[in-house]
């Protein structure tokens, strides 16, 4: 099976967590892409749908899907988004995309977080994935130095030889070369840092479902 045939398939089962008449929170990505085209096809049943992306709130409009304003929204049954990484016990890298900060706002306030990927996004140890950390763009500089000092390799992140700017007007810097044993305690000293909006590790506030796409079909870690 090719990785998009496994995303695919996961993002299917993922229909079993919707709840039907409420609203749901999803993710951006391209795993959170195939499952908002599944999320189309039984939109009957939900109330709408909260988007952690422009590019996401777009997709589900294309769908006839009703996109709610989180501050219009207390609390959602569930939020199901892809990841970068995951290990056994939920933690997260997310914001390959450049969404990681309304994908946390947007968890934050949801009760259930699944996680959507294929296997290869499956690891022991967080951090070989460059860790996306989203910065005040005034910032970046002294944000990278104090990156540095924490034993990561800053990059920021470019595109066509511009600075990527996220859907909140901010800069991203991708820390190599981490080796996170520690997600939650790596998470909180980066969010210390004076400039940081937020990073990519979701460890405070983790998986509590992951449905893995494998050659041996979806498997499911709780
Ligand atoms: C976007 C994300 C995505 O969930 C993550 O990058 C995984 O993406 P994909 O499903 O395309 O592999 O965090 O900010």
């Amino acid at each position: 099976m090719t990785q998009d045939e496994l995303k695919q398939a996961v993002a299917k089962a993922a229909i079993e967590y919707v709840v039907d008449g409420e609203i749901i929170g999803v993710g951006t990505g391209s795993t959170a892409n195939f499952f908002i085209d599944e999320l189309g096809k039984i939109k009957h049943r939900i109330k709408g749908a909260v988007a952690s992306s422009e590019a996401t709130a777009e997709r589900l409009r294309s769908h006839g899907i009703t996109v709610f304003d989180l501050n219009e929204v207390e609390t959602m049954p569930v939020y199901i988004d892809g990841a970068d990484e995951i290990n056994g016990g939920g933690a997260m890298i997310k914001g390959g995309g450049a969404a990681l900060t309304r994908e946390k706002i947007v968890a934050s306030v949801a009760q259930k977080f699944v996680c959507i990927a294929d296997g290869s996004k499956l690891v022991e140890v967080l951090g070989k994935f460059p860790l996306p950390v989203e910065v005040i763009p005034m910032s970046h500089a002294v944000v990278a130095r104090k990156l540095a000092a924490l034993g990561g390799e800053p990059r920021l992140r470019v595109k066509d030889g511009k600075p990527v700017v996220t859907d909140n007007g901010c800069y991203i810097i991708d820390v190599l070369g981490l080796s996170i044993t520690d997600p939650a305690d790596v998470e909180d000293k980066i969010n210390n840092i004076v400039g940081v909006v937020t990073n990519g590790l979701f460890a405070r506030q983790g998986a509590n479902v992951c449905l893995l796409g494998t050659a041996d079909g979806v498997k499911k870690l709780e």
